[in-house]
């Protein structure tokens, strides 16, 4: 079997279209969705996310507020401009890139973001809404995942989900989002970690695998179930000469050997990134929305 690949650079463009077209009629209202945007330190990494999301935010119309801080800023500092932006109308989103430097405490920068204005849907208050089924910013790569499967036509409803990764940012909040009591969701749902005693002898029964542990070739072709659909998470940098850059991304998945087994899957890049990206566009609307009483 050779898989059909999950182009998530189409499926995101298709939704940045409708994006577009939401911001344009907001503008004929006299309302600009606003992003107010924090990078602390020169991770470049960091860096070339953060630069991503703003072109984004300019191709469809949205307004970013770029705010690029030298490593040592005091958290003192950063929770003062997250107040300032707190205030600001013309700011719908506040985004404080992630990691932050160590002398920062993230917890603390995280609970200082209105939960109105929380596009990355980090704060407790989102993610206790999130938990209990309510209305709420979701969390912009989790919520990437489903639309990726949605849009792909992947039904979730009784399917034996595998995620690799237990992160804050992906793998604990996607577990929650597809295990909810939804016809989009309604998975049943197993999480693997790295305290995981044998993670092949779980993602192997799977009907879909999502990859979301930070780490290369985690998942390999002996691992996956024939016809199974596979999402990668991964973005990892490794050393690659032929490049201008020096380096090339890869994911956690062996493309190469997974696709040999699977039905469908995600490629790196191109799969689950830019949609990432797109879901951060739709909150930051969706928040510019509800500030201004349009449902
Ligand atoms: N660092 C890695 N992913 C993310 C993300 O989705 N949001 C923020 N703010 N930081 C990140």
């Amino acid at each position: 079997m050779s898989a059909k690949i999950i182009n998530g650079k189409q499926i995101a463009s298709d939704i940045r279209a409708e994006l577009k077209t939401t911001v344009e009629n907001l503008k004929a209202k006299g309302i600009t969705p606003g992003l107010g945007v924090i990078l602390v330190g020169a991770d470049p990494a960091s860096i070339s996310y953060v630069t991503a999301k703003e072109k984004a935010c300019a191709e469809i119309g949205i307004y970013s507020d770029d705010n690029r801080l030298p490593a040592e800023t005091s958290e003192k500092d950063l929770l003062a401009l997250v107040n300032k932006m707190n205030s600001d109308p013309k700011i719908n989103g506040i985004l404080v890139q992630l990691p932050l430097p160590k002398h920062i405490d993230e917890q603390k920068v995280l609970l200082a973001i209105d939960p109105v204005k929380d596009v990355d849907g980090f704060h407790p208050v989102s993610v206790g809404k999130m938990v209990t089924g309510q209305k709420a910013f979701l969390p912009c790569t989790p919520h990437a995942v489903l639309q990726l499967l949605h849009r792909s036509g992947i039904k979730t409803e009784g399917a034996e989900v595998v995620i690799v990764g237990r992160s804050n940012i992906v793998g604990k909040p996607l577990a929650v989002m597809l295990m909810q009591k939804s016809p989009t969701a309604n998975a049943t749902v197993t999480v693997c970690h790295t305290r995981t005693k044998d993670i092949a002898s779980h993602t192997k029964r799977a009907d879909i695998v999502i990859a979301a542990a930070g780490k290369p070739n985690t998942i390999t072709a002996d691992m996956i179930k024939e016809g199974a659909v596979v999402i990668d998470v991964g973005i990892n940098r490794v050393d690659d000469a032929t490049k201008k850059s020096g380096y090339r991304l890869i994911g956690d998945i062996d493309f190469e050997s997974v696709s040999k087994v699977a039905s469908l899957i995600t490629p790196v890049p191109g799969g689950v990134g830019p949609m990432t990206i797109t879901m951060l566009l739709y909150n930051t609307v969706e928040s510019a929305k509800s500030a201004n009483n349009i449902i």
